[in-house]
């Protein structure tokens, strides 16, 4: 029997294991089950008292599948009660949001410079600051009505919020990726509760056993989501109800995506969390320090890649289906640089952690400079790869990644400005996706993967390219979209993902938060502002809509979902920070000197023209 003894001492938890068709319990009794019910491999037991909860163990015992591996969870005893009596924040569909939706009168269509397009006189500033104010109250009541509770307290907020939405199919969960903008606004409004609880919880989630089909993935998994059941108490015949946390790692989501941002995201926010609120000390804790470590294992661990970018499916982030970003995607890898950096300021030295700090280290290096160096695309790269030799066998080669110049695509000759550039897609062998993804060079910024003169250069894009990534409705998520055959055979004729829709080149209001960071972080506020600007003509109309179709965003989005909770949040974040711009410090990374010394000297001894006799770097870093 494969099991897998407990790694730390833990609370309450009683366990079983499956031998055969019988389940063996702890307590000595033990039941026939079937194979199905063999799924259900332990069950734990965590109180709900206390603020700090119990980390529970995981024992790999026997195969995993199936539902019964979803309802583990932490549980509480409940007076029998009527379930949607107890949580009206987890069931969307139990809200009446009419109360909370009274939205300022539509602000009038006006042009970029704030005139106003019937001709009618300039809006008075003051009435103009007063319908923004109204905006932010509005937003803030539906941030408000989105919080998840869990044993009391809140832990979250559920991703979409649509009273007349009758199949929410996941949007009722709470996912990690979406809370960030929702997190971020709480702490930056002092309301520190709700993201320690996340954070807490979700650790709690990671060690969850988690299979797919008698599979399963590596410890430090986060799930992409998570949901707050009222189920009854097993064994209580008064009707006695409990509550359970219910994670989704992949194994029910569509296409069964492994959400690798999770983790990414996850450190990211336990960073901001200790700045913002001062508690310093929280991530010292051996539960959080044990959660960090876990997930940086898994995305340090030892592989076949040749490169120091993280390899992963389709579908492992934001955009969670197929739309050809397997392989080495941006967004992943500037997450991953992030939390790399993130995670370094917070583990605290010991004994056993100096590996795991020099793998770390190394990677960091290793990974700034491949992206530096290899996704940095602007016109003098582009004329570079026009003129690529191919098929070139040597140490030295120029074209190291043999890509065809007849891959650059017509769209992106003429597109490319004259000034500015930004960092490509993807990165394969002799594959290059030339498309522009708008989270990963803006988390690039964010987190000074890329240099400052590159991090200039893509927000000088942004600008140059304002009527195609902006346009009516901010932030195209790439462009431009698939289209045609390609979008045939790469998204797999995806019905939702067609062409200037959705993941395909549709535009997401969350990612303004995003935009204002990097905007604040290169002095250049200015642009976040007209974005905001532009955002706030129409979203409160449009009900807060998840993203908006059409090359220039002009319609809500044909599936997209109404009163999106990050949609929402996003804009709030992106406000808050506008009005107090040293606070996006909670997110940034500052550039590391020693890194940008030892760049220059690579990318210099990378140069087949580089003079001869420069010295070389005081630390050695693997490459
Ligand atoms: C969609 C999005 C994903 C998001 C989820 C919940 O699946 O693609 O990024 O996390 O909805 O909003």
């Amino acid at each position: 029997i494969p099991l897998v003894p407990a790694a730390q001492p833990i609370n309450p938890v009683s366990f079983a294991f499956a031998s055969g068709s019988t389940q063996v319990r702890f307590d000595g009794s033990s039941e026939r089950m079937g194979i199905a019910q063999a799924a259900a491999p332990l069950r734990l037991h965590l109180g709900c008292s206390g603020a700090a909860p119990p980390r529970p163990t995981s024992l790999r015992v026997g195969v995993g599948f199936g539902s019964h591996a979803r309802r583990k969870g932490g549980r509480r005893r409940n007076p029998p009660r009527a379930a949607s009596s107890l949580h009206p924040s987890s069931n969307p569909r139990a809200h009446d949001h009419e109360p909370a939706l009274k939205p300022p009168a539509p602000a009038p269509a006006v042009d970029v410079a704030g005139r106003d397009l019937n001709g009618a006189a300039d809006h008075a500033p003051q009435q103009r600051r007063r319908a923004a104010s109204d905006l932010e109250e509005e937003a803030w009541a539906l941030l408000r009505e989105s919080v998840v509770s869990y044993c009391g307290s809140p832990v979250g907020t559920i991703a979409a919020c649509d009273p007349n939405d009758s199949s929410p199919l996941n949007y009722d969960q709470v996912f990690i990726r979406d809370f960030v903008p929702s997190g971020i606004a709480f702490l930056l409004k002092g309301e520190y509760d709700i993201v320690r609880n996340f954070i807490l919880h979700t650790l709690q989630l990671q060690s969850w056993e988690k299979t797919m089909d008698c599979h399963s993935p590596g410890q430090g998994l986060m799930p992409a989501s998570f949901k707050v059941r009222v189920v009854p108490l097993e064994g209580d015949e008064e009707g006695a109800t409990e509550e359970v946390l219910d994670p989704d790692f992949g194994e029910a989501a569509i296409g069964r995506v492994a959400p690798v941002d999770s983790g990414l995201w996850w450190i990211i926010l336990l960073r901001a969390y200790g700045k913002c609120s001062g508690d310093l000390s929280f991530h010292e804790r051996i539960d959080v320090q044990t959660g960090i470590k876990l997930i940086l294992k898994l995305c340090l661990a030892d592989g076949f890649d040749m490169f120091p970018t993280l390899l992963v499916t389709d579908g492992s982030c934001m955009m969670d289906r197929r739309m050809g970003i397997h392989g080495h995607p941006l967004e992943i890898q500037s997450l991953f640089y992030s939390a790399l950096l993130c995670a370094r300021e917070m583990l605290t030295p010991e004994d056993g952690s100096a590996d795991l700090i020099r793998a770390l280290n190394n990677r960091l290096m290793a990974l700034s400079f491949h992206i530096r160096e290899y996704y940095w695309l602007d016109k003098r790269k582009l004329n570079e790869i026009y003129r690529y030799k191919t098929e070139e066998y040597s140490y030295d080669a120029v074209n190291k990644f043999n890509i065809y110049p007849d891959q650059i695509p017509p769209w992106l000759v003429e597109w490319i400005p004259p000034e500015g550039g930004y960092l490509i897609g993807n990165l394969q062998p002799a594959h290059m996706d030339f498309r522009f993804f708008s989270l990963g060079n803006l988390w690039s910024i964010v987190s000074s993967l890329a240099t400052t003169r590159q991090s200039h250069a893509i927000l000088d894009l942004v600008e140059a390219k304002w009527s195609d990534l902006v346009a009516e409705m901010p932030l195209k998520i790439c462009y431009p979209a698939l289209e045609d055959q390609e979008w045939k055979y790469i998204t797999g004729s995806d019905p939702k993902n067609t062409p200037w829709s959705y993941h395909n080149a549709g535009s997401w209001p969350t990612l303004l938060w995003q935009l204002t960071v990097a905007c604040i972080k290169m002095n250049r506020p200015e642009i976040a502002a007209r974005a905001v600007e532009v955002a706030e003509r129409r979203i409160s109309t449009d009900k807060w809509p998840e993203y908006y179709d059409t090359k220039r965003g002009r319609f809500i989005g044909k599936q997209a979902r109404l009163f999106q909770t990050w949609s929402i949040a996003g804009f709030l974040v992106a406000k808050l920070l506008l009005e107090n711009p040293e606070k996006s410090r909670i997110l940034c990374n500052n550039e590391d000197e020693e890194f940008a010394n030892a760049f220059n000297l690579m990318a210099d001894s990378c140069n087949p023209n580089r003079k001869r006799g420069r010295k070389a770097p005081k630390k050695t870093y693997i490459v």
